[in-house]
């Protein structure tokens, strides 16, 4: 696992120093399985990402936003798979705000993980004013800052505030949202005097519900009617880092994130609600109205 986590800060190191110097941020003529446009940054983090990881041994294997099927390395010995968001928000990449990674490591026994309860670790790095680097173990989360070439050691054990001001979410998918405890949820959060902060990068988006409290969701839509954000490397290790940071994840059915079977297809998607107590109540009390 050192070896992994090792591993993790050179690559994201080494993206943030890229990010810093290269001055072409061009689109490549490809989309991905999920249909988003693919950057030329998208691909080259992809690169590094499977660079590093293609040479730890206790890797059985990793799965990428942007490779269409599961990477096998080491199917005989290795003990951890490895699934990545090389490049997250790179919508937000041609006008030089936030974007960041995301990486989750499941405890594997020769064969695929069995739902998100199999991680063992996750984290992301965010690519912001400073790069930081979160990395999140059983009942345990760490925020490292990028000081020259090395992580230094900036926040142990952070706890998510129980409330916060803001709450995370495209609003402008109101009108398409089809569950109506979601439409409850977020005309209850104005009331409540809340505002909304959406910067279009997951990674942004859940750091600052990490620090400040509030919630984080993507619920399905007309448009994306399963949700827009993939299960199995960007809700697991969010969740992961959430639960652990004594937060709550969820679907908006109200089912654990980490609870759901690992997909056949590695592209599936989700709909998600990360949030910290109070606001996990505020939403589960609509469920009492509609058991
Ligand atoms: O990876 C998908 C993603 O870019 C997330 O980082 C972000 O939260 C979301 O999509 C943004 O969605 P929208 O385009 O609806 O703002
Ligand atoms: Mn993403």
């Amino acid at each position: 696992m050192k070896e992994i986590f090792e591993s993790l800060q050179n690559i994201c190191i080494e993206i943030s120093k890229y990010l810093s110097k290269s001055h072409s941020n061009t689109y490549s003529n490809n989309t991905n399985t999920s249909g988003d446009i693919v950057h030329n940054l998208d691909i080259i983090t992809n690169d590094i990402f499977s660079d590093h990881l293609s040479n730890c041994p206790s890797i059985f294997g990793f799965a990428s936003e942007e490779n269409d099927n599961i990477n096998y390395l080491n199917t005989k010995n290795g003990k951890y798979f490895v699934v990545f968001d090389p490049l997250d928000g790179s919508q937000n990449i041609d006008v030089n705000l936030s974007i960041g990674s995301i990486f989750g490591i499941f405890k594997v026994d020769n064969s695929l993980p069995k739902s998100g309860r199999y991680l063992v670790a996750s984290g992301y790095a965010l690519y912001g004013p400073s790069t930081v680097f979160v990395w999140s173990t059983i009942g345990q989360t760490n925020l490292y800052k990028l000081v020259g070439n090395k992580f230094i050691l900036d926040k142990e054990n952070i706890r998510i505030p129980d409330v916060g001001k803001y709450y995370s979410v495209n609003e402008s998918n109101r009108y398409r949202w089809r569950n109506d405890n979601i439409r409850k949820f977020f005309n209850d959060q104005i009331s409540l005097g809340k505002s909304n902060r959406w910067d279009g990068c997951m990674v942004a988006d859940v750091h600052r519900l990490l620090l400040k409290g509030g919630s984080f969701s993507y619920p399905k839509d007309e448009k994306s009617k399963d949700g827009k954000l993939r299960l199995v490397y960007e809700c697991y290790p969010m969740s992961f880092i959430i639960e652990n940071s004594y937060g709550f994840a969820i679907t908006e059915d109200n089912f654990q994130i980490l609870d759901i079977e690992f997909p056949q297809n590695i592209h599936q998607k989700s709909s998600i609600l990360l949030l910290g107590t109070q606001e996990l109540n505020n939403y589960q009390n609509y469920f009492s109205f509609y058991p």
